[in-house]
């Protein structure tokens, strides 16, 4: 399976990334960058690391800085300064470096040289995605499958009371390319507020000492494991939650196993501004006949079972050596 990943690479897209590069039959062609938990250079940063130490040789592009119409907002605080869970230096820099070419290039050129073979898999906000389809419509919707993490429909948001990140961060292009007609599963907060990483299934602190506080290191094991266990501190300030939602690697879980989801098909709508900036609703029939427009493949549940042993097999035992607990 050829694969391009789409990312604001934080630390649930860090897990994703892990997944993705530990599927023996996916080939990731491409990593495009796009602004979103933290800036697009420390996103790109951190794609380029992790590509790096995890065994992939994905090209990874520069996506956008900012998103198409509103001020570029971060969540720095989940993630961590640097995006994965540390403070500013205390990450080693890539020995790789980007391509020349822009992110939304790439995303049109990839499906456009292997038209029907790739899927794309994104889980930050849609700026690329919406510049790449604003300038090669044809050659975005020869993806052979689009799934996006984003949205929230019958649960709260998380950022503010209604609104998911993703969509929040970037509504107008959020709301173009659910309305494009391409063919999109939606992996929304209903679904991904279900796949947690619990702290205990890890035994967090028991790699905590792995990781030297005051100098870089380029080890995969102890990288990941400062981010989830920064990510799983704030979740648990924040709600009592013990873990961190799995938001991101669930996307990808989607593209390597089709039915893990369960999906409804429906015409969406994004709210572009006002107190509902973000939201996503679902449109009235009545609109949507007038639209034309396609629905889209939104999950509202996963099979856990499922995830949790991709989650194992191809992320916890072979990045550290931990498994689930039964
Ligand atoms: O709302 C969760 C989403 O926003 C995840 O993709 C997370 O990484 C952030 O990008
Ligand atoms: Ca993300």
């Amino acid at each position: 399976m050829k694969m391009v990943l789409d990312m604001d690479t934080g630390i649930d897209d860090a897990v994703a990334i892990a997944l993705a590069l530990g599927s023996p039959e996916v080939d990731v062609l491409a990593i495009t960058s796009v602004a979103g938990n933290a800036p697009v250079e420390l996103c790109t940063r951190n794609c380029l690391l992790l590509n790096e130490l995890l065994g992939g040789d994905a090209a990874v592009a520069i996506g956008a800085e900012r998103p198409l119409a509103k001020d570029l907002l971060t969540a720095q605080e989940v993630h961590g300064a640097d995006g994965l869970g540390g403070y500013a230096g205390s990450l080693p820099e890539p020995a790789t470096s980007a391509v020349d070419e822009p992110a939304h290039e790439l995303l049109a050129r990839i499906p456009d040289e292997h038209p029907g073979e790739v899927t794309l898999v994104t889980t930050g906000p849609l700026t690329n995605i919406a510049m790449a389809l604003r300038a090669n419509p044809d050659c975005v919707a020869s993806y052979e499958r689009i799934i996006t993490m984003g949205g929230a429909f019958d649960v709260p948001g998380n950022t503010g009371p209604v609104a998911e990140f993703n969509f929040y961060v970037d509504p107008e292009a959020a709301s173009l390319v659910l309305n494009s007609g391409l063919d999109i599963t939606l992996v929304p907060l209903d679904a991904t507020t279900g796949a947690v990483l619990t702290r205990s299934a890890l035994e967090m602190r028991k790699h905590a000492r792995g990781l030297p506080a005051d100098r870089p290191c380029r080890n995969s094991a102890a990288i990941l494991h400062r981010a989830l266990d920064h990510y799983m501190e704030f979740q648990f300030d924040e709600s009592g939650l013990d873990g961190g939602y799995m938001h991101d690697p669930l996307a990808v879980a989607a593209a390597l196993v089709p039915d893990i989801l369960e999906t409804l098909d429906l015409p969406v709508d994004v709210v572009t501004d006002g107190p509902n900036r973000g939201r996503t609703l679902r449109r009235s029939v009545q609109a949507h006949a007038a639209a034309a427009g396609r629905g889209v493949h939104v999950a509202f549940n996963h099979d856990d079972d499922t995830f949790r042993r991709l989650l194992e097999q191809r992320v916890l035992r072979p990045v550290f050596g931990a498994t689930l607990p039964r």
